[in-house]
C-alpha cells in the first residue's frame, strides 16, 4: 500500500544523521578541531550570553519583496474557527478547576490572529495597568515576532519577569517572518529560507536532545521552527522563564518524572487537591514519536508543502493549515492511495482516540470528586498522599494526549497508549479512594453534580463568567486601544499602505 516515491526515499536517508537523536540515547560526537569552532548563536544561548541581532518583527514589510510568501502567510487569516473547547466537551471544566483554563479554552486557527486572540482569552484576565493581571511576560512568547525583537533588543533577563500588561504596547504583530527567518541576513535577501531560533531558551532546549539548531540539515531546521511554540513548557521560577521540561527525553514518562523531580506544579486543584501538570501543546514531542516523525517526515513537508504559482515558479506555500486541503502537494507527493482513503483512515484514529480519551476524563472527573468527598469527611494527608499522585499521573497523561493537537495524525498508537497508562492510572487512585471512602463512612457512588452544559459546570466550579466577562469586555475597550496607539507611535505596527 505505501509505494513511496524516489525522492521521498532519498530525503530519508538524508535526514537520519539529524532525526534521530530526538529518541536515540546517544548525543553527536563533540566537535574535535577547536581551534576551528565559530561561536554560534547555540552557544551563545547555553551561556546566556546576549546575541543582538536585527529583527525585524513588522511582516508587512516583507510584502513587496516576498509577495508569494507574504500572501499565503497572510491567508492564514482565512481559518478563522475558534468554538470552544468547554462547550464541546464540559468535563474539562472540571478537570481544569481552580485554574484559568476551565474559564475559557478554544480551538487554535491561523496564525495571524495569534496575538488577537491572546488579548481576547479570559485567561490572561483584565490588567488596568503594567504591573496588574493574573500572567507574566511568558504568556506573550509563542504569539509574536516582537517577542525576538525584545529579547535581542533587551536579552532574555530584560524581556521575561515583567506582568503580561507591561509590553503590550510592544507585542503587536501576530507569528510571522522573524519568527522562523533571519531576516536580516543576505540569505534572507536574496530569498532563501535562512531559517532561524530567534528564541535563546528553544536553542537551549534542542541543544539537549542533541538538535544543536546550526548543525542540523534543511530538514531537521524545519521541523526545529516549529518546536520554537509547538512543545509542552512551563515557566520557571521567579522570572516565570519560558522552560522546555526535554532534560530526560520527550517522551510523556520523562516529562512527568522532570516534573516529579523538581516538584513542580502548575495549580492544585479545587476539587481534589491533587498538585496538578497542564499540558501544553506537545505537538512536536508527539510527531517525533509517530511514523512520520520517525522516517523524517516533518511539519513542514504536510504543513508548507512546495508549490508553483502561475508562472511554474516553486515557492513555499505559507498558509499552515489542513494539509487535506492541500492534497495533491503534501501527502500525494509521497502516497499512492486516495484522499478519500487517507482521510478517512485518519477520521478513523481520530474517533478511536476520542472514544479512549472520554474514557479517561470520566475516570477523572469522578476522582477529583471522590477525593473531595474524602477531605470532606476527614481524610488525611497521609491517607490522600499517594491517591493525589495518582490523580497529577492521570491527567497528566489525558492532557498530554488531548492537548497536542492533530496527535491522532501525528502518532496514533503512541497517543492510544499515552491515554491507556492515564486510565490506569485513575484505576488506582480511584481503588484506593474506595478504601478510604469506605473507612471514613462515605456513601459509594459519590454523587456528580449535573455538568452537562459549560454554563452548568462553570457554576458548579464556582466560576463567575458574567464578571469575568464584563472586565475583559472593559479591558478590551481601554486598555487595548491605547497598547495599539503607542505602538503605531513607535512605529511597531504598519501603516496598511506598505503592503500594498
Ligand atoms: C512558521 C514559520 C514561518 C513563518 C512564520 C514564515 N516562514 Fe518563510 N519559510 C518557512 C519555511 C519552513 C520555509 C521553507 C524552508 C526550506 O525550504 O527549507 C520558508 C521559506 C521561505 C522563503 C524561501 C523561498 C521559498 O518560498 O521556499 C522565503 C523568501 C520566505 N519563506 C519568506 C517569508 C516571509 C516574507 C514571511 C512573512 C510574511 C515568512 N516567510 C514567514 C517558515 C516560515
Ligand atoms: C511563534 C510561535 C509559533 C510558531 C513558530 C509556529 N506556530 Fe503554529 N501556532 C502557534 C499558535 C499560538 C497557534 C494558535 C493561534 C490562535 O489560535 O490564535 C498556532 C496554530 C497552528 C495551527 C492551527 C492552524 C489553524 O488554522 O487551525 C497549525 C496547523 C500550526 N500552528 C502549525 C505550525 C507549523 C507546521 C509550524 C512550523 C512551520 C508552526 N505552526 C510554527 C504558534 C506558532
Ligand atoms: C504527515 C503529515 C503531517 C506531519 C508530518 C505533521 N502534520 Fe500536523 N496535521 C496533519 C494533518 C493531516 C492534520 C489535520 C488532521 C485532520 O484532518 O483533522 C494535522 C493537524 C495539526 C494541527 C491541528 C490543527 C487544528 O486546527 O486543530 C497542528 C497544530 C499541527 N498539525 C501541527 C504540526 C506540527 C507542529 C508538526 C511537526 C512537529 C506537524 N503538524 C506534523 C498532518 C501532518
Ligand atoms: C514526505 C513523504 C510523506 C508525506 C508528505 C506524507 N507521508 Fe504518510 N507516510 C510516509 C512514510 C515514509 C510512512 C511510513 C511508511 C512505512 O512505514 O512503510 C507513512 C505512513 C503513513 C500512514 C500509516 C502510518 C500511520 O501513522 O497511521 C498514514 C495513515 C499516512 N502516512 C498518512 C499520511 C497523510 C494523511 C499525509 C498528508 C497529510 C501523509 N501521510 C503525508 C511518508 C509521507
Amino acid at each position: 500500500m505505501k509505494r513511496l516515491t524516489k525522492s521521498l526515499a532519498m530525503a530519508t536517508i538524508a535526514m537520519l544523521g539529524c532525526m534521530q537523536s530526538v529518541w536515540a540515547e546517544e548525543k553527536p560526537a563533540p566537535a574535535t578541531d577547536d581551534t576551528q569552532k565559530v561561536e554560534t548563536a547555540t552557544d551563545k544561548a547555553v551561556k546566556r550570553e546576549a546575541n543582538p541581532i536585527k529583527v525585524e518583527s513588522v511582516n508587512e514589510k516583507f510584502a513587496k519583496e516576498f509577495p508569494l510568501q507574504y500572501n499565503t502567510w497572510k491567508a492564514t487569516s482565512e481559518s478563522t474557527d475558534r468554538s470552544s473547547a468547554l462547550e464541546q466537551d464540559p468535563r474539562y471544566v472540571v478537570l481544569w478547576g481552580g485554574y484559568a483554563f476551565s474559564k475559557e479554552y478554544n480551538k487554535p486557527r491561523g496564525h495571524y490572529y495569534a496575538v488577537t486572540d491572546v488579548r481576547e482569552i479570559l485567561r490572561t484576565g483584565a490588567p488596568k495597568n503594567e504591573n496588574d493581571g493574573p500572567m507574566p511576560m511568558a504568556c506573550w512568547t509563542c504569539k509574536s515576532p516582537d517577542v525576538a525583537r525584545m529579547i535581542s533588543e533587551k536579552g532574555e533577563d530584560g524581556y521575561f519577569g515583567a506582568k503580561w500588561a507591561k509590553y503590550g504596547s510592544e507585542i503587536v504583530n501576530p507569528i510571522g517572518c522573524a519568527d522562523c527567518h533571519d531576516t536580516g541576513s543576505q540569505e534572507f535577501k536574496e530569498g532563501k529560507p535562512a531559517l532561524r531560533i530567534a528564541r535563546p531558551h528553544v536553542l537551549r532546549a534542542l541543544n539537549t536532545v542533541g538538535w544543536k539548531f546550526e548543525d542540523l540539515d534543511k530538514f531537521g531546521k524545519r521541523a526545529a521552527v516549529c518546536a520554537n511554540c509547538h512543545v509542552e513548557y512551563y515557566f520557571a521560577g521567579k522570572t516565570k522563564e519560558v522552560t522546555f521540561p526535554w532534560d530526560k527525553g520527550v517522551d510523556v514518562d520523562s516529562i512527568e518524572q522532570y516534573y516529579d523531580e523538581i516538584n513542580f506544579s502548575d495549580w492544585t486543584h479545587s476539587l481534589s487537591k491533587a498538585p496538578m501538570l497542564k499540558a501544553q501543546h506537545p505537538d512536536f514531542e508527539i510527531w517525533s514519536m509517530g511514523t512520520h516523525g520517525k522516517n523524517g517526515v516533518t511539519c513542514v513537508d504536510c504543513h508548507m508543502p512546495k508549490v508553483k504559482d502561475k508562472d511554474g515558479k516553486i515557492f513555499t506555500d505559507h498558509k499552515i493549515g489542513n494539509p487535506f486541503d492541500a492534497f495533491d502537494s503534501t501527502c500525494k507527493t509521497c502516497h499512492e492511495q486516495s484522499k478519500e482513503t487517507l482521510q478517512t483512515r485518519v477520521q478513523d484514529h481520530k474517533k478511536k482516540i476520542k472514544d479512549a480519551i472520554i474514557r479517561l476524563e470520566d475516570q477523572l472527573v469522578k476522582a477529583h470528586f471522590e477525593a473531595k468527598a474524602a477531605w470532606d469527611a476527614g481524610a488525611t494527608e497521609d491517607e490522600m498522599k499517594e491517591i493525589l499522585q495518582a490523580i497529577r499521573h492521570a491527567q497528566w497523561r489525558w492532557d498530554f494526549a488531548a492537548a497536542g493537537h492533530g496527535s491522532y495524525m501525528h502518532a496514533p498508537d503512541e497517543t492510544l497508549r499515552i491515554i491507556a497508562t492515564g486510565i490506569d492510572r485513575a484505576a488506582d487512585a480511584r481503588a484506593k479512594l474506595g478504601v478510604v471512602l469506605t473507612k471514613r463512612g462515605v456513601a459509594t457512588p459519590v454523587q456528580i453534580p449535573d455538568i452537562s452544559t459549560r454554563e452548568k459546570a462553570q457554576k458548579v466550579m464556582g466560576i463567575d463568567m458574567e464578571k469575568e466577562n464584563r472586565e475583559k469586555a472593559e479591558f478590551l475597550r481601554t486598555v487595548v486601544p491605547q497598547w495599539e496607539a503607542e505602538a503605531k507611535k513607535k512605529g511597531l505596527i504598519a501603516d496598511p499602505a506598505d503592503a500594498k
